[in-house]
């Protein structure tokens, strides 16, 4: 076989990529030296700005294949056969750190899905928790900034992270659930995965569903202790990675289960809690899980900037039969995600590979910006409406209207009859062994008990308190034994 000629980026033979040209043996540089100047230039420019939060992540191909027939609630097509196969990408990530961060922290986890479908691609931006910290997108970026790296310390600081939930009762529940054993999951493959939001589903008749999806892992749920956790990321940072990658390559198919919870439309005002609000589960006894299909992840990615850095989700993805529910948080994703991909993969990141459809193709009237790559060219009009045979609206809107009252304003979300923040952080509590009660107040205290101020750490044993006296009196007990220490 020949040897395969070196070329600069324009495609010329390359004729020495050892040494720089010079003025001379031993002389300075010359300017002319083309493959050089690239080469220092390209290689100055290959980091673009990682993900403001999720910035470490792994990917995988697979497909999600519909075991049982849901075609009473939605008419998404790629659910509308039992036996029908969709390819999916799936990024999974941590959220707090950096991407040079390590994977086997207590940290809530990722799972965002990419459905390849007939019909656009349909992406499910969920985590490995049902639940979530706060229920207003208005709080995010001080949420996030709580629990990032300080911006003078430059670490990540007890003070800011208690701080913030001390001033948020309703994140007790999502607290309650990250200091516990699931916090810290053994690998992506042993985690399940949520949408976390309640989303609506409509079927062909026009009737709306407000839907929860829960992927359940075929691996099994299996978490590290802190300890555990320390010594992995000491030793690989990358284990989550390693793990799942190596999983593939040897032919080891991860796979998850796909439940929902469907609540008729019209339960929803009634419903005892606000079903809308994301710090709180349905419980399965009011809404029970029905299968849907299984997903398998089978193909890592040739090239994982190009592909799993440059990976673009967004929660504004839907496809017909599906769409959002008055979840304010959700509302607030809605706009985040395609605005952060703007900003850090550019206008045209929809053309990248691993964003694009596959199933289908885009056909529009956006056009041009930064690296355009837009075969819709010669006398395809970029204009609409045209008199010539360009792509056309279809009057049908993806899912049900959502109805509204009320006046505008800065309201709480509509009251419901058993809405506190603290009730569910309490089942959850009284749900574990006492083994797994004792190791999360263990955690708790861990962490409360570097907090430098003390009226932080009394509104947070207050929310443990609220949420389960008995759970509140032993993170006070361990917090005081560790301070005095
Ligand atoms: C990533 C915003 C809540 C799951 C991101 C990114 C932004 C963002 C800007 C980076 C996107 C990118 O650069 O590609 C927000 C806002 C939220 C919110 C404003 C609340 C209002 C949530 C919730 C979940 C979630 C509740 C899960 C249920 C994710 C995931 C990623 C992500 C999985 C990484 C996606 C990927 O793998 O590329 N979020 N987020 N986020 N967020 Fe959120």
């Amino acid at each position: 076989m020949s040897q395969r000629v070196l070329t600069t980026e324009s495609g010329a033979p390359v004729a020495d990529n050892q040494n720089s040209a010079t003025a001379g043996a031993g002389g300075p540089l010359l300017l002319q030296d083309q493959h050089l100047l690239e080469k220092l230039a390209r290689f100055n420019r290959e980091r673009i700005p990682e993900r403001v939060v999720h910035a470490r992540g792994s990917g995988a191909y697979g497909h999600f294949e519909v075991t049982d027939d849901v075609t009473d609630f939605t008419h998404a097509d790629f659910l509308g056969a039992v036996g029908k196969r969709t390819e999916v990408f799936l990024r999974f990530s941590t959220v707090a750190d950096s991407l040079g961060g390590a994977d086997a922290v207590r940290d809530p986890r990722g799972f965002a899905v990419k459905f390849y479908t007939e019909e656009g691609n349909y992406d499910l931006v969920g985590n490995n928790t049902p639940v979530f910290f706060i229920k207003d997108p208005i709080k995010f970026p001080d949420f996030i900034h709580s629990q990032k790296r300080d911006p003078f310390t430059g670490r990540q600081e007890p003070d800011n992270v208690w701080d913030f939930w001390a001033h948020s009762p309703e994140a007790t529940h999502q607290v309650t659930w990250l200091m516990g054993d699931r916090g810290i999951p053994a690998s992506y493959r042993h985690m399940n995965g949520y949408g976390s939001h309640t989303y609506q589903w409509t079927n062909s008749r026009g009737e709306a569903f407000f839907v929860k999806y829960h992927f359940k892992t075929n691996q099994g749920i299996r978490c590290l202790s802190s300890e555990q956790a320390a010594e992995i990321a000491g030793k690989d940072p990358g284990s989550h990675q390693t793990d799942l990658l190596q999983a593939i390559e040897r032919g080891v198919h991860p796979s998850w289960t796909l439940h929902v919870q469907l609540m008729p439309a019209a339960e929803a005002a009634e419903y005892r809690f606000n079903p809308f609000d994301l710090t709180k589960v349905w419980p399965h006894q009011d809404y029970p899980l029905r299968r849907v299909g299984r997903l398998v992840l089978d193909r890592n990615p040739d090239n994982v900037f190009a592909e799993v850095e440059q990976a673009a989700f967004s929660p504004n993805n839907f496809v017909p039969g599906i769409g959002p529910s008055p979840d304010k948080m959700l509302q607030g994703r809605l706009f985040a995600y395609a605005d952060a991909h703007r900003y850090r993969l550019g206008v045209n990141h929809t053309l990248l590979a691993v964003n694009a459809p596959r199933a289908t193709t885009a056909q529009n009237y956006g056009r041009d910006g930064l690296m355009a790559s837009n075969p819709q060219g010669r006398y395809a009009k970029n204009y609409e409406p045209n008199s010539y045979d360009g792509p056309t609206e279809t009057g049908r809107p993806l899912s049900a209207p959502l109805a509204v009252h009320g006046h505008t304003g800065t309201h709480a979300a509509p009251a419901h009859t058993k809405d506190d923040d603290f009730f569910q952080a309490g089942e959850l509590y009284r749900l574990m062994s006492a083994e797994e009660k004792s190791r999360l107040v263990a955690n708790i205290a861990g962490g409360l008990a570097q907090v430098s101020r003390d009226d932080v750490i009394e509104k947070n044993l207050a929310h443990f308190h609220a949420a389960d006296p008995e759970y509140g009196r032993r993170v006070e007990e361990a917090v005081r034994a560790l301070r005095e220490d």
